[in-house]
């Protein structure tokens, strides 16, 4: 297939799954061309995940919102953009249940302005990043395919399901070239501390409540960033224009046996005692219409683009924790929510994209 992909359009690049992306991009040897991140800076978003990190002259941040559709053109047009990969959300279940209505902003309208310019624009590419939990819920057994029937059932995944439908709705009605990926749950480096592996680090670390929703047997299937990334941009490479790929780790665990996973990791890396992280384990009300196992059939994208995950879920939790221990600044800014002071100042003065 071997599509332009010479000045990409990354949204959300400064969350967890975006900037592991510019960051892959920029840092190695695939990719030749330029990127441009728009990301409006959400809690979720920090900069400081990518700059300082990547060679600035093939990067260019913009300090925008997906919701402003004449934005998005206008760097579109600036920058020659010939592929977007959309990553830009809101992305925690917890909080699309405290607050639904901004997922449908950000999740449902802002992906459909990104068509409306992909629409006026349409030598594009428009690749969506989303996931797994459009699919609902599973029993002990079975796992997802591409065309197993939707079934969201909380605001964010429902809101994911319809930007998913109006991704397709718009390449069959106005020819777009798209593609999608569903992915199961990512862990890595750089992710915000509210998701469980970084909140279950952080909290083995400083000997705080371990707070498990129910009874801890939900089963989701774990997947390095880094392996989400790869799969992205083999779909960008190779991937038809029309088709949806599922992406996996083939790492299922229950909440419970990854906590268990997470402290036998820590215990060795510091030195805690394992007696001491087992009594921090809280069982907690369990979260309202709490999906009990999620797990994915990944052999679409195993057998048409070679495409397997390299991380073993051990060695990635591993370098996870470690990464968590060598970064105690990252957990500060983010937590305290410096890194925005940071933004304000450097930011609100400076235009936004005249270098790439
Ligand atoms: P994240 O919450 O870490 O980052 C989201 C980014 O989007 C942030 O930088 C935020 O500032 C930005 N953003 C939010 N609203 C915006 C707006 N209106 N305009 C511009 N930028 C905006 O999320 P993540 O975990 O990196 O997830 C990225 C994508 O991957 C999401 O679409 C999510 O649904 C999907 N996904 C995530 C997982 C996972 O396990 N985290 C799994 C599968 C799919
Ligand atoms: P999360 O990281 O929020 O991802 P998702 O809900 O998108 O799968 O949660 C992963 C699992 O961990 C999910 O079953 C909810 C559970 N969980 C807890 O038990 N305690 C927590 O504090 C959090 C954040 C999640």
């Amino acid at each position: 297939m071997d599509r332009k992909l010479e000045r990409l359009l990354v949204t959300g690049g400064c969350g967890f799954i975006g900037s592991a992306f510019i960051r892959r991009l920029l840092q190695g040897s695939v990719f030749a061309g330029k990127i441009v991140n728009i990301d409006k800076l959400t809690y979720a978003g920090n900069v400081e995940n990518v700059e300082g990190l990547v060679d600035s002259s093939r990067y260019q941040f913009v300090h925008g919102d997906i919701l402003d559709a004449a934005e998005v053109r206008r760097v579109c047009r600036d920058f020659a953009i010939d592929t977007i990969v959309h990553f830009a959300a809101e992305s925690h279940v917890d909080r699309s249940i405290d607050g639904p209505l901004v997922f449908i902003d950000t999740n449902v309208v802002g992906t459909a302005r990104l068509l409306e310019v992909v629409r006026e624009m349409p030598s594009i590419h428009f690749h969506h990043v989303s996931t797994d939990e459009v699919f609902g819920s599973l029993g002990p057994v079975g796992a997802f395919s591409e065309t197993t029937a939707y079934d969201p059932r909380s605001p964010y995944s429902a809101s994911k399901a319809a930007s998913d439908h109006l991704v397709r709705a718009y390449a069959h009605t106005f020819g777009l070239s798209v593609t999608i990926s569903n992915c199961s749950n990512n862990y890595g480096p750089y992710q915000f501390p509210e998701k469980l592996i970084p909140l279950m680090i952080l909290n083995m670390l400083e000997r705080k409540a371990l707070p498990i929703y129910g009874d801890g047997g939900q089963i989701r299937d774990w997947l390095h960033v880094d392996d989400h990334v790869d799969a992205i941009w083999s779909i960008l490479w190779s991937g038809k224009a029309g088709e949806t790929y599922n992406v996996g780790g083939n790492s299922e665990r229950t909440n419970l046996q990854l906590i268990d996973l997470l402290m036998g990791i820590v215990s060795r890396e510091t030195g805690a005692v394992p007696a001491e992280l087992e009594g921090l384990k809280t069982f907690v009300r369990d979260r309202p219409g709490h999906d009990r196992r999620y797990a994915i059939d990944a052999s679409k994208l195993q057998r048409e683009l070679k495409f397997g995950p390299k991380h073993h879920l051990i060695d990635g939790l591993t370098e996870t924790v470690r990464w968590y221990l060598s970064n105690p600044r990252w957990i500060e800014r983010v937590r305290s929510g410096a890194y925005r002071e940071w933004l304000d100042r450097n930011y609100a003065s400076r235009a936004t994209h005249e270098s790439v």
